[in-house]
């Protein structure tokens, strides 16, 4: 498929990461179009792990070019971070990695804001990764935003950021926190924009030019369907469109540009920060911890997991038209004796097909489960459909048809090889 949307069908890492380093084999481009560095995608290359946060995941193939683009928040001092990083363990990072002249910049009060707010909110809190994404998209909506084309002329910057700082300075203090000094932000924003310059262009007209000479784009998703300002479980969200039209607005290319849209699923429910997850169960996130699994790659945070939860995964394929589905981390139901998926909700008396909107009978849904005999024995080394243990293969079969798509790849591991398409 020339274009591929690629989004996470539950409430983020889902195995996006693992799935696009896969892709980028028969890929040219990859495009991060939304989010920042709450973002933490895991790709492991031969007995190596990377864990990348603003940067698309195939930067670990060197012939392939990766773009963030207009709609991504970049932490500019982080992203200097990350580039090093990537280059101390021999990771090409030059030509083949551009960036949006448009993107907003994440700024250190916008940080600051993030940890004060929803520690304010007590126990209300939405559990962010305090990596500074909600107030820099509210300022990108009410227009008060610095983009990176403002950090790449010193002037301008220095000049727009002394009135930004005074304003937040002004909340920060009044919340309690700690106010900060515009000489500093200066000098550090400073030094990442001159280490930054030679990546920031026009990637729409980047993006345009490849396309039309026939090159093939995959965006790369970050967070998850629920996890979408519009379509997730509000307010315990990120601030971005993290469905497949998000792709489009944070990237320039068209809607009609798009060829396919993959959801990646894991076989089973995880969610990291609050808000409500119906099918959360003790004893699956008592399995899957003590397997040393499903701790946050940005944050560290346990993941609450639960069973595969289709109310979810059905949803996300209708506002994000999934065509295929990949699903991940199969491998970690391989010892259970029954497996459990949920198929509507109950509340009170009613019963839901789809997710409710009302935050109150999201929390109070008793899940509606179908029963599947589990196939007790290890999957991680399968690298076929035929192969899989009967149990297995019927389990995919009854989670991507509830769901609704095209079953097109499987993942038993977190390796690359890890992985077969059907
Ligand atoms: P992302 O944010 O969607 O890229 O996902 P994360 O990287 O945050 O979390 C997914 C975790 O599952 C990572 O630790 C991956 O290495 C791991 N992983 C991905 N696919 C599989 C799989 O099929 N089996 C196992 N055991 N681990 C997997
Ligand atoms: P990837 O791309 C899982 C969650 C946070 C919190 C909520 C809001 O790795 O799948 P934010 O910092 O965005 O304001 O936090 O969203 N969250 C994620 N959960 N995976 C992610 O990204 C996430 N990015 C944000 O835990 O509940
Ligand atoms: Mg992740």
């Amino acid at each position: 498929m020339a274009n591929t949307i690629l989004v996470g069908a539950q409430w983020g890492d889902e195995g996006k990461g693992k799935i696009i380093d896969v892709l980028t084999e028969t890929s040219d481009i990859v495009v991060r179009s939304q989010g920042g560095a709450n973002a933490g995608h895991t790709v492991i290359v031969g007995d190596e792990k990377f864990v990348l946060h603003l940067i698309p995941s195939g930067i670990l193939r060197p012939d392939k070019v990766c773009v963030i683009a207009n709609g991504v928040v970049i932490d500019p001092v982080s992203l200097v971070g990350e580039i090093e990083g990537l280059k101390q363990r021999k990771i090409k990072v030059g030509k083949n990695l551009l960036i949006s002249e448009t993107a907003h910049v994440v700024m250190p009060y916008h940080r600051e804001l993030d940890g004060l707010r929803d520690h304010k909110k007590g126990k209300n809190k939405i559990g962010t990764t305090k990596r500074g994404i909600g107030p820099t998209y509210g300022d990108k909506a009410a227009r008060v935003g610095l983009r990176m084309i403002d950090l790449m002329d010193p002037d301008r910057f220095a000049e727009k950021l002394k009135g930004r700082v005074r304003e937040n300075n002004a909340v920060i203090k009044a919340w309690g926190g700690t106010p900060l000094s515009y000489k500093k932000v200066l000098a550090d924003y400073q030094e990442a924009a001159a280490k930054l310059k030679p990546f920031v262009t026009n990637t729409v007209v980047y993006l345009h030019e490849a396309m039309n000479a026939g090159k093939r784009m995959l965006f790369e998703g970050a967070q998850g369907t629920f996890l979408d300002i519009d379509h997730g479980t509000y307010p315990y969200v990120t601030s971005s469109n993290t469905v497949a039209g998000g792709a489009s607005t944070g990237s320039g290319v068209p809607p009609h540009r798009m060829d396919n849209v993959l959801g990646v699923m894991k076989a089973y429910t995880t969610r990291v920060g609050e808000g409500p997850m119906p099918t959360h169960n003790d004893a699956v996130s008592d399995l899957l911890h003590g397997m040393g699994r499903e701790f946050g790659a940005t944050t560290g945070r346990a993941r609450r997991c639960g069973w595969f939860d289709s109310v979810l995964t059905r949803h996300a394929a209708m506002v994000n038209g999934f065509d295929d589905l990949a699903v991940t981390n199969l491998d970690g139901l391989d010892t259970c004796e029954t497996l459990r998926v949920c198929v509507a909700y109950k509340v009170g008396r009613k019963t839901f097909e789809h997710l409710p909107n009302d935050k109150d009978d999201l929390a109070n849904c008793v899940p509606i489960y179908q029963d599947f005999p589990g196939w007790r024995s290890s999957t991680e080394n399968v690298r076929e459909w035929k192969k899989l243990p009967v149990n297995a293969r019927n389990y995919l079969k009854a989670i991507t048809q509830l769901t609704g798509g095209r079953l097109k790849i499987v993942s038993v591991g977190p390796k690359r090889e890890q992985t077969f398409m059907l």
